[in-house]
């Protein structure tokens, strides 16, 4: 693999996790708001983002490029509303896609397939990942006009299970 790709792809890795990291600290907040059913669902996704995390450290393990950890930033503590920590997932979902769209455009310049075809399933993820924060942020604009609209949200929230993903890539 290309020195350039295999530095992009760290930096990727590193991302995802600062993703989970950002999401944690969101679900504290929404906790001690003792709104717990939408801390579980950020919970959920800091799941979903070490997998992603893994799934990339895993593919570039398996092109014999060498993975390295750098540190994590530190992500905000604290947020004015429910409404606007997740209008902050919801862009900082739009930076992740954004990102996984320039690793694809690099892939595709080098020629690397296999890179590209990998990035293929991120490409379709973040498609979902915008949209559930998309919808998020809509849910909860309703919500606070209506009385108990939070309470119903956050009972729904506390439904989300974590659906594992294929971080082998076998
Ligand atoms: Fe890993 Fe939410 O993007």
């Amino acid at each position: 693999m290309d020195s350039k790709m295999v530095d992009a792809i760290n930096e990727q890795i590193n991302f995802e996790f600062y993703s989970s990291y950002i999401y944690l600290s969101m679900s504290a907040y929404l906790k001690s708001l003792n709104l717990n059913g939408f801390a579980h669902w950020l919970e959920i996704q800091v799941q979903e983002e070490l997998a992603h995390a893994m799934k990339l450290f895993n593919f570039l393990e398996d092109r014999n490029g060498k993975v390295i950890l750098e540190a994590i930033e530190k992500p905000k503590s604290t947020w004015n509303s429910p409404l606007d920590a997740f209008q902050d997932a919801y862009e900082h979902e739009k930076i992740v896609t954004a990102r996984i769209n320039n690793l694809v455009d690099m892939a595709l310049t080098q020629k690397d397939h296999a890179t590209n075809a990998h990035l293929q399933w991120f490409i379709s993820e973040q498609v979902e990942e915008e949209s559930n924060f998309c919808t998020i942020v809509q849910q909860i604009s309703l919500a606070e006009k209506s009385p108990g609209g939070f309470f119903l949200l956050d009972k729904e929230f506390s439904q989300r299970v974590f659906t594992p993903i294929d971080t082998n890539n076998k």
